[in-house]
Formats: C-alpha cells, structure tokens, sequence
C-alpha cells in the first residue's frame, strides 16, 4: 500500500514502503480501481513520481494506493484478433467469444535480428509506391505530411490492397491520438471486407491522457513482437500517428518539469523514438512490416520529431500540399521521397533504370518550372519541351483511384500489378505517347490498353 503525499497537474507523488516500492512503468490503481497512474520515475527508496493515465475520480492527500506489480496487460495472439482494444486492454466488442491471452507490456522484447539477405517485395498495388519506394518484408516505411493531405487514407489503402493480394497476412492497426472516428470507420471498412478476422487494433484516442496516447505504442508493437516471436507469423504493423506518440511523451516530460531541447521537444526525443523503431524488423521466427504516418506541423519535413523518426526508415514517403493543390492524389512528392530498397540487386535493373530515368525528367522539369513561368512553355528549345512533356505525363500516370475514396469520389478504385507499372512507365519515358496530352493519364490504371502514337498513327 502507498500514499497519495503531494500532486500537482497529473504528477502524484506517492510514498511506500521500502519494500513494497514499485518499479517504473508499473501501474498503479487507487482502491477503488477508478484511477489509474503510470509510475515514470523514482525519487528515493520510498518515494515515486507517477502520472495520470486515467481517473474518474477526484484525488486527495493521503489516498490509499496499490501496487499492481505490473504494467499494462496486452491482450495478444490468435484469440486477441477480432477485436478492438484500449489502452487497459479491455475489448470494445463484447459480442466476440474468444477470451485472449495477455502479457506484460515490454516483457517478450527481442533484440535479436537475423541478417540475411533475400529481400521479398510487398506489392500493394498503389503505382507510386510501388514503383518508387518498393515495399520489402520487414520494411518500415514513414508516411510524412502536413494536416489533410492524405496520410490515413494512404495507409487505409495499403491495409486492404495488401490483403487482399495476400489472404494469410496479420494486421495489427495502432491508433495513437487520432481521431476516434477514424478508427471506427477503418474497423467497420475491415469488418465488412472480412478482413477484421486477421486484425487486432489498439487505440487510443487524442482526447486521452498523455499517459495513455504514449503507452498504446508499445502495447500494440508488443502484440506484433507476440505474433512474430512466438505465433511465427508476418506481421503488417500500421501506426497512425507516430507524431501523436511524441507528443504525448513530449507532455508526459514536461509535467515531470524536464527541461526541453530543440524546437521545445523533450530531451529524450531520440531514445523515446529509437526505444519503438528498434523493435519492427525481420527475424527467424516471422516479420514486422510497419507502416507508419508521422504528421508535420506546418507542413516542415526538418521538424525534429520528423527528423528523429526519420532516421530509422527503410523508406520515406512524402504527401505534398503543392501535390493536392493539383489535384493529384495521392499527393506523392516524388523527389522529396526515397527508400532503400531501391537498389539493382533487389529489384532488378529495368526496374532501377526506369526509376532513375523517371527521376531525372522529374527533376530536370522542376528546375525548368521557373523558366516555363517567366518565359512560356513555347520558349524552351525541343530537348526541354520532350522532357517537360514526358514529366507532366509521369505526373498524372503516378495518379490513382483509391478503393478507400469511392465512396465519395465515385470513380472506381483501381489495383495496378509492379509489372504492368514499370511497363507503362517504360512506355511514357520512351516517348511511345509523346504527340497526346499530358491529361489522357489522368487517374488511368496501367496504360498497357492506351493506344500509343503509333497505334493511332500520328
Ligand atoms: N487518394 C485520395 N483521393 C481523393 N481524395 C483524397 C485522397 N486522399 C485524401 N483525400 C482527401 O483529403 C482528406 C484528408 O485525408 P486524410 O487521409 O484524412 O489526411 P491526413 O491523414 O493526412 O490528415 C480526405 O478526407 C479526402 O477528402
Ligand atoms: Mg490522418
């Protein structure tokens, strides 16, 4: 038993019996099991600081508090699927049968990887990233924008794309300070797509303590290292958002009075990120591919919690508010994005060639955006027009329907296999289109049915 001794925002202090002294991370409950607080650090051998993760109740001087000698139970495994947790683990669906398992919190962390080199390409069926930024097993890829740009409907159509070209995968969906309603679209959406059976979500929602929002990370990515580790399976991890993770341990740090570092984050930004990434990989037993969204407060890709996360990716992909002022979605910067994966012993050459070609036009038509703005399109030499044509056509072809949009863009969602990509993409670079407009790529699927300038005998 310990005591309430002094508190001040959500920081309690409690003091206990030398030998009754809980260790960090475990929870603590009140009596009553209304209030539940986090420990984050221990004073001296009788005394810890805690925060509030939940309460429903008024705290006073001298409440009695227990030690629950643990932190927080995650509902893991086969029997966990099927379901939506929150933070304490409690399913929000009581019409499922199936009591699952829970482990502790951080207790099953495996630092071991296994280093090998067969790489295994994930498609997901969206030309752009596919294309770009190819999707390998084990891979963690980071979703980067600003407010509204695109970010979680990306993510919601890699969830089903990927399934559905892949009946045995497991997905565990992670919502970290988002909108509650979001959550509950993506499960009804997985629910009626009969994909709910091999999903497990975690979520806490941003009108929850900072000591909630923080924990659901590693609780979710501890259910992943389960169904890796010890159920042997591939695992599609998918975050939104890992900014609203850094926040909540940013407050976290705050109220415990630790001095901020650059641009006001805390000072242990770094390990607080490395501590989750460090987790997500490939091993003997299974794998973790995670996909991951990370917001940028004003629109700043150099923001250091962008940077921190950053760091740790296989791949970047990077959604740009010039990108949706065009009307081009997904609002994919090709530039600004890059991966790893883009090596010519992974994909192949043709692959490599094409992306490298598409790169350079895309690149040299930036440059010569400025030209075209002062003198006009007309005033280029014919080098540079091919070029400029050629890179508008890339720009639309790398447009898609979303399956996740229909229902309010009403244009079918479209799934275009790698192979039929970097085929049309060949045909584009090889000027195969270059007497036709730019707009007849518009939202098109491949462009293998396209009639080239030949067909149509221009
Ligand atoms: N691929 C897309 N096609 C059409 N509209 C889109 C697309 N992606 C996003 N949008 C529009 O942008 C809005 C915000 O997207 P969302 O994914 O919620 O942004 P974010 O998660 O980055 O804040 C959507 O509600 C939709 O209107
Ligand atoms: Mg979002």
């Amino acid at each position: 038993m310990g005591k309430i001794i002094r508190f001040w925002s959500d920081i309690l202090e409690i003091r206990f019996d030398k030998e009754n002294l809980p260790q960090v991370n475990h929870l603590l409950t009140t009596n009553d099991g209304k209030t539940y607080l986090l420990v984050k650090r221990i004073i001296d051998e009788q005394t810890v600081r805690a925060i509030i993760i939940y309460s429903s109740k008024p705290i006073n001087i001298n409440d009695q508090i227990t030690n629950t000698k643990q932190s927080f139970m995650v509902p893991v495994g086969k029997n966990a699927k099927n379901n939506i947790y929150s933070f304490e683990g409690k399913p929000l669906l009581d019409d499922r049968n199936t009591l699952p398992k829970y482990i502790e919190m951080n207790s099953i962390i495996n630092n071991e990887r296994y280093l090998n080199n067969e790489n295994e390409i994930i498609e997901t069926g969206i030309k752009a990233i596919d294309f770009f930024i190819p999707i390998l097993k084990g891979y963690k890829l980071g979703i980067f924008g600003g407010a509204g740009v695109g970010k979680t409907v990306l993510m919601k159509e890699i969830i089903f794309n990927v399934n559905k070209a892949n009946a045995k995968t497991s997905n565990i969906f992670i919502g970290s300070g988002e909108r509650s309603r979001e959550a509950i679209e993506l499960f009804n959406e997985l629910e009626s797509s009969d994909l709910m059976k091999n999903s497990t979500m975690y979520i806490s929602k941003m009108n929850e303590s900072p000591g909630a929002r923080m924990s659901i990370v590693p609780i979710g990515i501890t259910a992943s290292e389960y169904l890796r580790d010890i159920e042997k399976e591939d695992v599609l991890l998918f975050i939104d958002n890992i900014y609203r993770f850094v926040q909540a341990e940013n407050e976290v740090s705050a109220s415990l009075g630790k001095k901020p570092s650059v641009g006001g984050y805390q000072s242990t930004l770094e390990s607080d990120v490395a501590n989750i990434e460090n987790r997500m990989f490939k091993n003997e037993n299974g794998s973790i591919t995670s996909f991951q969204t990370i917001f940028l407060p004003m629109d700043d890709l150099s923001d250091p919690s962008a940077v921190a996360v950053f760091n740790h990716l296989d791949g970047n992909l990077v959604l740009s508010r010039n990108q949706t002022a065009k009307n081009i979605f997904p609002a994919f910067d090709p530039l600004a994005s890059s991966s790893n994966s883009v090596d010519e012993s992974i994909i192949g050459k043709e692959h490599f060639n094409a992306i490298i070609e598409t790169k350079k036009i895309l690149k040299t038509y930036k440059d010569l955006e400025d030209v075209i703005m002062i003198l006009g399109f007309d005033e280029l030499d014919e080098q540079s027009k091919r070029i400029v044509k050629i890179a508008l056509q890339l720009e639309n072809f790398f447009t898609q329907n979303f399956f996740m949009t229909e229902h309010f863009t009403k244009a079918p969602g479209v799934y275009v296999s790698l192979e039929d990509t970097i085929k049309s993409v060949q045909r584009i670079l090889d000027g195969k289109y270059i007497k036709q407009s730019p707009e007849i790529f518009a939202y098109v699927g491949s462009n293998l049915n396209i009639p080239t300038d030949e067909e149509l005998n221009l």
